[in-house]
């Protein structure tokens, strides 16, 4: 894959310079960004950074993907594991 990339778990998704990491990980059919509120998944919902429902993991901090754009070797994953213990 040439071109900027950005890492969702395992995945290696390319993106377009000036798009977000919502809007990469959508286009990739990640639909669902892991574990949310009340067993909700996270997901866009509002896409304009009010609804919290879209926060995700990027290189150890919580972040909204909906207003993170998306920069060459991000590693993004959901804001919590599932844990399966
Ligand atoms: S979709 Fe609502 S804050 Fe990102």
């Amino acid at each position: 894959m040439s071109g900027p990339v950005i890492y969702w778990r395992d995945r290696i998704l390319a993106f377009t310079p000036g798009e977000s990491v919502a809007h990469a990980l959508t286009r990739a059919g990640i639909a669902a960004f892991g574990p949310g509120p009340v067993g909700v998944p996270r997901a866009v919902f509002c896409g304009i950074g009010q609804c919290q429902m879209c926060l995700v993991q990027i290189d150890g901090r919580t972040v909204e993907a909906c207003l993170t754009l998306c920069r060459d070797g991000l590693r993004v994953g959901p804001e919590q594991e599932i844990n399966h213990d």
